[in-house]
């Protein structure tokens, strides 16, 4: 009966959660204009990759579990690498989810006031963040609304999950790992990442303000960043 019992438990614990799903954005391959289809067509199955690993990753943990395997080398390897793996998907999706063909205007309203308030213009807002994406090395470059003083900051993630602001909302990616441009662009990642500043979405963006929770404020516009 024990055994049953254990089997039973190990079962359930195995199916407990649903498995991540892979959203669909075939819809931007030739959509995307300077970005080449085998581009966003490789970069799509990187993303896949992901979430197949995060749920590979969740059912390991699950079963280390139930065996009562916490303690190991494996738990703690698996432990970390789940961030990374979920952190990486997660990214990607924001990603590709601020993309649209041409682009989508910023309108008039709380986002485009506070990123003038905080830049100057959203030109120079662009600069800077085009700036902090030819940092050296592999990451993202994200507009972040950080919690506090709900000031708009542009901070760069090293690899998937080091650098994100806790509890920060997440605005703007943008991906710099090398696979995002370098089959296309080779070492220009200065054009790759004009062509993504052409072709942001800003209605997502606005979304994702409006989203936000009440005390991140950009219904406070008067709060900045940084004045130069
Ligand atoms: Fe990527």
């Amino acid at each position: 009966m024990r055994r049953f019992l254990f089997f039973l438990f190990l079962v359930t614990s195995l199916f407990a959660t649903n498995p991540y799903v892979a959203k669909d954005f075939s819809g931007l391959i030739g959509q995307i204009p300077g970005l080449a289809d085998e581009l966003i067509r490789m970069h799509l199955t990187l993303y896949e990759g992901y979430v197949k690993n995060i749920n590979l990753i969740t059912d390991g943990l699950k079963k280390l579990q139930a065996l009562r395997q916490e303690g190991g080398v494996s738990f703690g390897a698996l432990k970390k690498q789940w961030s990374w793996e979920y952190d990486g998907m997660i990214l990607h999706e924001l990603y590709f989810e601020n993309l649209a063909p041409g682009g989508r205007a910023l309108e008039d309203g709380p986002l485009l006031k506070k990123i003038t308030d905080t830049f100057k213009t959203l030109d120079s807002f662009k600069r800077e963040f085009k700036n902090v994406g030819m940092i050296r090395g592999i990451g993202w470059v994200v507009l972040t609304c950080e919690p506090i003083q709900g000031n708009l900051v542009i901070n760069w993630i090293d690899e998937h999950n080091i650098g994100e602001l806790v509890k920060g909302k997440t605005l703007l990616v943008m991906d710099v790992w090398e696979h995002a441009y370098i089959t296309q662009f080779g070492l220009d990642r200065g054009r790759y990442i004009d062509i993504f500043l052409n072709n942001i979405n800003w209605d997502v963006v606005t979304k994702r303000v409006e989203q936000s929770s009440k005390k991140s404020s950009l219904k406070n516009p008067s709060i900045v960043y940084r004045k130069n």
